[in-house]
């Protein structure tokens, strides 16, 4: 029997990566964070030094990579080639860069046959911007998260500074303002809600308030069948 499939979309530092990788431990099915992989992409094609605007380019680099996501200390590690990139995919250079290659029709082709794949059997919680939309139209739940941008700002401010980077929250306003922009006005499979998502805004609301919502969405899913 096919297994659960969850779809968690929604903006950046709404909270999805948290709130999808608990619930994922809750029910036991695997957590796939696909921004990860256009993460992986762009920290590859830096790398290699290639032509962030020569998307033939990019998209050979996306197809070629060999893109792993595995159960991890802090949740999920990347890798690419065999190479571990779990904190690398993370950093500014390529947050700056990710949306660019995220809007490259071919990119995406490339990714979301290998993320259609992970999911084949079911059995997954996925967050990203288009897999209620585009990736797994027919998911058993569908979630699109949303928060304000000032809370997503701070919550990406607090983040950061955890990590030991120096910002500045009115330019990570900025950004995060820019990236959303940038991700829901692009041709191809913008950042949408699918018809049949559920709504969650978690601007004030506790990580254990969200994730039981969730939880609740998929047990009621799961009654039914
Ligand atoms: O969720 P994130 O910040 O790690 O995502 C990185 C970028 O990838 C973000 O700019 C949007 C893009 N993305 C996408 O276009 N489609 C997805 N399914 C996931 C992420």
């Amino acid at each position: 029997m096919k297994r659960l499939s969850v779809a968690i979309d929604g903006p950046a530092g709404a909270g999805k990566s948290t709130v999808a990788r608990q619930v994922a431990e809750n029910l036991g099915l695997t957590y796939v964070d696909t921004g990860a992989m256009y993460r992986a992409v762009t920290w590859k094609a830096l790398q290699k030094q290639a032509d962030l605007h020569n998307e033939e380019e990019i998209t050979r680099i996306a197809r070629e990579a060999d893109i792993r996501l595995t159960p991890g200390q802090n949740g999920m590690d990347v890798w690419v080639d065999g190479k571990k990139v779990t904190e690398d995919i993370r950093t500014p250079e390529v947050t700056s860069n990710v949306s660019a290659v995220a809007g490259m029709p071919g990119v995406r082709q490339a990714l979301v046959e290998k993320q259609r794949q992970m999911a084949v059997a079911g059995g997954v919680v996925m967050d990203g911007r288009d897999i209620g939309t585009h990736v797994l139209p027919d998911a058993e739940v569908k979630v699109f998260l949303t928060a304000s941008i000032e809370e997503r700002a701070q919550r990406r401010f607090k983040e950061m500074k955890r990590k030991g980077y120096s910002v500045d929250l009115d330019q990570l306003r900025e950004e995060i303002r820019r990236r959303d922009e940038m991700d829901s006005n692009r041709e191809h499979s913008p950042l949408r809600a699918a018809s049949d998502a559920v709504h969650v805004d978690t601007t004030n609301r506790s990580l254990e308030e969200v994730i039981q919502t969730i939880l609740n969405l998929c047990r009621t899913k799961v009654g039914e069948a």
